[in-house]
């Protein structure tokens, strides 16, 4: 389908469009994590928005307790792993900044083509440029990504057992 093929040429087109943006501008979704947005108590809201992006975009392979159960799991040759077990695995620390990495995308084997845990943090991008096309936008996009993946990783501490 023509149609088809030139919409998913523009969305490479926009990912591209918006990564140099953010280069340009020195806006690195990464280097957010140190901002005041993963530090400090979760609020009652963040867990609530990240609750929402969980189920929406996390439990179909993790489940919706977290525990790796999801039902697209037994499709994965990588077995998701159990989240509210992350602390447990470090020696019982939950590393925020380590967490942020892994669901960002940076820090995962996603990044070389190997892994099955998709890269969030392109994908959190691309959704908040929306139609943008001004550098403005990206660096926007990128502070709302980044926000979006500190709920979740304060969301993936609340679980921890
Ligand atoms: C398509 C399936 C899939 C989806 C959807 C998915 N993940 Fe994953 N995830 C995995 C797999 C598989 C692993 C195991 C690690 C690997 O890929 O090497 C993993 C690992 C992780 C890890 C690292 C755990 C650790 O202790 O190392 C975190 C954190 C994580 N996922 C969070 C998330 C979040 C948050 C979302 C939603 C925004 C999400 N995942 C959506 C498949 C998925």
């Amino acid at each position: 389908m023509p149609a088809n093929l030139s919409m998913s040429a523009l969305r490479v087109w926009r990912l591209l469009l918006v990564s140099s943006a953010l280069a340009l501008t020195g806006v690195q979704p990464v280097s957010a994590t140190t901002e005041a947005g993963l530090a400090g108590p979760a609020t009652p809201e963040e867990l609530e928005t990240a609750r929402e992006d969980f189920m929406t975009y996390c439990s179909g392979c993790h489940g919706e307790d977290a525990r790796g159960r999801g039902p697209v799991a037994i499709e994965l040759k990588t077995k998701p792993a159990d989240l509210t077990a992350i602390a447990q695995r470090n020696g019982g620390t939950f590393d925020r900044e380590q967490v942020y990495k892994k669901i960002e995308g940076l820090d995962m084997p996603a990044s070389h083509g190997t892994s099955e845990m998709p890269v969030w943090g392109a994908w959190f991008v691309h959704q908040a440029v929306g139609e943008g096309v001004l550098i403005e936008d990206a660096r926007t996009a990128a502070k709302e990504a980044t926000q979006r993946i500190n709920n979740l990783v304060k969301y993936l501490e609340s679980l921890q057992k």
